[in-house]
């Protein structure tokens, strides 16, 4: 039985990391697609045109260290704008969100667009300046140079990217529930989106 997790929000809300514990609770397989804006971006900046890099994406380009960049972010969010690109992607994401046994897809579009019948959408999200905080932590602890006030820009920069897009723009599904980790550790944002996906897989 298909049972589809849609975890969307903005940048460097932590929805990896939710995703990912979410997936792993309820033994459900996960997809990360900012990933394949990533790759898509990432092969822009090496010279590809974007429709013809997001239809020739291969699974094996999504295993890259190199595609969590703020540089190749950028990228990403340029290339999220074009409508070919978006289409491109559409089918793989949906055979994934629908496969037998339950699948958890994190980006921005999973719940209004990718998604729509998901049986749980959730719309995970944070202050820009935590959300910054938390990203510059970990590029650092990889060992990328920048700064808080760079990672800050960045994210914003992204945002209002994301948001003010045409096509499939960010913005929680009506039927979403929202859980803000402003001021939540990693364990309780991902109790926090456990018991909201209980909630809808055993309603009361
Ligand atoms: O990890 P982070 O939240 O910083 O970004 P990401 O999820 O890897 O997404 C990178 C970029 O891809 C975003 O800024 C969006 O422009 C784009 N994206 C999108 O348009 N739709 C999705 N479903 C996922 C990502």
């Amino acid at each position: 039985m298909p049972f589809t997790i849609a975890i969307d929000g903005p940048a460097a809300a932590g929805k990896g990391t939710v995703s990912k514990a979410v997936a792993a609770h309820f033994g459900f397989a996960h997809l990360d697609t900012g990933l394949l804006y990533r790759a898509v971006g990432a092969k822009v900046l090496d010279g590809a045109e974007p429709v013809a890099a997001a239809h020739a994406l291969l699974a094996a380009d999504l295993e890259n260290d190199a595609l969590r960049t703020p540089e190749v972010a950028q990228a990403a969010s340029k290339v999220a704008v074009i409508p070919e690109v978006r289409a491109a992607l559409v089918d793989f994401q949906r055979a994934f969100a629908r496969r037998a046994g339950g699948a958890v897809l994190d980006g921005r579009d999973i719940g209004t667009v990718i998604c729509p019948e998901a049986e749980a959408k959730l719309f995970v999200t944070a202050s820009a300046e935590v959300r910054a905080e938390r990203r510059y932590k970990e590029l650092a602890s990889k060992g990328i140079e920048t700064s808080f006030q760079e990672v800050l820009a960045e994210v914003v920069a992204r945002d209002e990217r994301d948001m003010n897009r045409a096509e499939a723009p960010l913005k929680p599904a009506a039927d979403a529930v929202m859980i803000d980790t402003s001021d939540l550790g990693i364990d309780e944002a991902v109790a926090a989106a456990i018991s909201a996906v209980e909630t809808k897989r055993n309603p009361a």
